[in-house]
């Protein structure tokens, strides 16, 4: 029989006994460029607070324009936008979000101007726009896919035009990466990246983030499951994240993150691609209200939340504390 060092001998506790032995035989790290950082850009003169997520703002287009040049500073890669659109531009067919000229144009082609280099990643989905919360087109009740493709392109090349350097389809309809992978090659943009929200799941740990963009009382009672994930499935984000790829994709997202760490790991896995992780804003919340009534040390649970992404197999993270992590890292 062969041998082999047991207690005690063998005391694993040994590589943790200090500081210095535990740095060394660490085999994830969380480092600022791992972060994208989501950004919300309202029509304002200035910031204001969202009060369900402590210490983000809406931000003015020339508050984003300050926060793209801290993030790069402290080394983060890229920005994820999105827009707070005023109630009185959305309609039942989302027309604002092909117009050339609207928010979300704006202030990216004012952060694409200050030259950093800084990945700008533009949401393309219809929530934002549609007087029904919907993310896409609505026929008799039902959110319509194929027709919801052709908005969805129409948004995407908006987007690259106004500076978008990657687009981020989060709409989950189906089909929507080989379409705009297409549109986006024909009209020059092949350099344009397509990091997909493969396997988002219809989730309630996206309440806050519709508060920020105000398409909550949209929605109402509305739901999005019959487009996003059903959240018992395992296989099937396997089978999405396997179109996406084939239809172009060069990154692929699982969302939210922490209850759904199983999926990156098999993701991750099986595919070998670049995998990001969204820490959804619901997930922000908590540890932020837990921390906000010294019921959890706030910095750690983040932290050791962002690492455990790292270790399930996450090459980039989404997170709204991602400022706040870099400046500590
Ligand atoms: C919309 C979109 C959502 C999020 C990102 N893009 C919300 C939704 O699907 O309703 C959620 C992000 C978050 O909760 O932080 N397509």
């Amino acid at each position: 029989m062969a041998t082999s060092a047991q207690y005690p001998s063998l005391r694993h506790r040994r590589k943790r006994r200090w500081g210095w032995i535990r740095e060394m035989v660490a085999e994830h790290r969380v480092t600022p460029a791992d972060l994208i950082y989501p950004i919300f850009v309202h029509d304002g003169e200035a910031n204001e607070p969202i009060p369900s997520m402590p210490g983000i703002d809406r931000l003015s287009i020339h508050g984003a324009m300050e926060v793209a040049r801290r993030a790069e500073g402290l080394g983060i890669p890229a920005l994820a936008i999105f827009p707070v659109v005023d109630a009185s531009k959305k309609t039942d067919g989302a027309e604002e979000a092909w117009n050339a000229d609207n928010l979300m144009c704006q202030a990216t082609s004012a952060i694409a101007e200050l030259g950093l280099n800084l990945g700008l990643v533009c949401d393309v989905a219809l929530d934002p726009y549609t007087s029904h919360g919907q993310d896409g087109l609505v026929r008799d009740g039902y959110v319509v896919n194929d027709e919801t493709l052709d908005a969805l392109v129409k948004q995407a090349l908006n987007q690259a035009q106004a500076g978008a350097t990657v687009i981020a389809p989060s709409d989950m309809m189906d089909g929507r990466i080989g379409a705009i992978r297409r549109a986006l090659d024909k009209e020059g943009y092949q350099d344009t990246l397509l990091l997909s929200y493969a396997a988002k799941y219809a989730s309630a740990f996206y309440g806050p983030f519709r508060d920020a963009v105000g398409s909550k009382g949209n929605l109402g009672q509305g739901d999005k499951r019959t487009y996003q994930m059903d959240p018992r499935n395992t296989d099937e984000a396997l089978r999405e994240v396997q179109s996406d790829l084939d239809e172009g994709a060069d990154m692929v997202m699982v969302k939210p993150g922490m209850p759904y760490l199983d999926i990156v790991s098999r993701v991750k896995s099986s595919f070998r691609v670049p995998t990001a992780v969204y820490q959804v804003s619901g997930e922000y919340a908590m540890l932020h209200a837990a921390s906000q009534n010294g019921w959890l040390d706030g910095d750690a649970v983040m932290l050791e939340s962002l690492v455990a992404f790292k270790r399930a197999g996450a090459d980039a993270i989404l997170s709204y504390a991602s400022l706040e992590i870099a400046s500590k890292l």
